[in-house]
């Protein structure tokens, strides 16, 4: 099992034991609940670094009121296993009074990038990751901190505060690890009833659909968005949140297809709310 730290201050003191042998530390932020997506997410950081801290902490200021906070998994001793597994040196799983003790009234908005996509659905959810993640950028003082980009809004936005904030760390985006039909692997996906679980592997089916239609040389953004709207609003059960295709690196709307694009989607199965993404060109 990795060893654990709850403190900043002890993390910070692992950290700088780590940097005085002439190490490269890695972070990678998670909220635990921990995946195969996660572990690749761990050994991208240990081929990039000596020493890589995993960060375990349900983050409670980007849930909303109506989210599902109190209920997220909580799995620490098997995050713990996960992480040593997968090459991590040390689990941070900070309390959240050590991350936001009393009088902590400082956020962090990335404007412009929070308004389409999951931002508008979920207000307030990309000041508290923005917040949190240089928080924890700041506590450990890594090199290197690597994303994954089933989160591709996430991902945009941190790269643009550590770059607008002029943090001194590089930002590693891994590809999305998916189950073997093709499901984007997530903590939510244990809340899906088997009738869910088995129409669910379409929401790629129908990213998969749009990126073969680029592919195959349609260049208008405004039919490929209609035909991955459709394809995501025919899933049995499924009520689409948003299904959009917009510039890759500055998530503006775009009518050819000339340059690199995400094509994210939101859909609810059931109660489940259920993100993934495939870049374009
Ligand atoms: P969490 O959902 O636990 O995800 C932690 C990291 O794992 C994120 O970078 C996310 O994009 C990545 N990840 C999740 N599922 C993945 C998959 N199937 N393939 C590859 N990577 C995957 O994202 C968060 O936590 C939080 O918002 C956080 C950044 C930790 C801030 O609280």
């Amino acid at each position: 099992m990795t060893p654990l730290v709850t403190t900043a201050a002890d993390v910070r003191s692992a950290v700088a034991a780590a940097r005085a042998a002439g190490q490269w530390v890695g972070l990678v932020p998670t909220m635990g609940a921990l995946h195969a997506g996660h572990a690749e997410l761990v050994r991208a950081a240990k081929r990039a670094c000596d020493f890589v801290v995993v960060s375990v902490f349900v983050n409670p200021t980007q849930f909303g009121p109506k989210e599902d906070f109190a209920k997220y998994p909580r799995t620490l001793d098997a995050d713990r296993q996960l992480a040593a597994d997968a090459g991590g040196d040390l689990v941070f799983a900070p309390t959240p009074a050590e991350m936001y003790p009393d009088g902590f009234v400082t956020f962090v908005e990335v404007t412009k990038l929070d308004e389409v996509l999951c931002g508008p659905r979920r207000p307030g959810h990309f000041r508290g990751v923005a917040t949190v993640v240089l928080k924890l950028l700041n506590v450990v003082q890594p090199d290197v901190a690597v994303f994954g980009a089933k989160d591709a809004q996430q991902a945009v936005i941190i790269r643009r505060m550590v770059r607008d904030l002029d943090v001194p760390v590089a930002i590693q985006v891994e590809p999305t690890v998916r189950e073997a039909d093709g499901l984007a692997m997530s903590s939510r996906n244990r809340y899906l009833s088997a009738d869910e679980r088995a129409v669910a592997p379409k929401i790629y089916e129908a990213l998969k659909e749009t990126q073969a239609r680029a592919a195959g040389g349609e260049i208008d953004v405004a039919r490929l968005e209609s035909g991955l709207l459709a394809a995501v609003a025919a899933i049995p059960g499924a009520r689409v949140d948003y299904a959009n295709i917009l510039d890759a690196e500055n998530l503006t709307p775009m009518t050819r297809l000339d340059r690199p694009a995400l094509a994210a989607v939101a859909v609810f199965l059931g109660t489940t709310r259920l993100i993934d993404n495939v870049i374009l060109g």
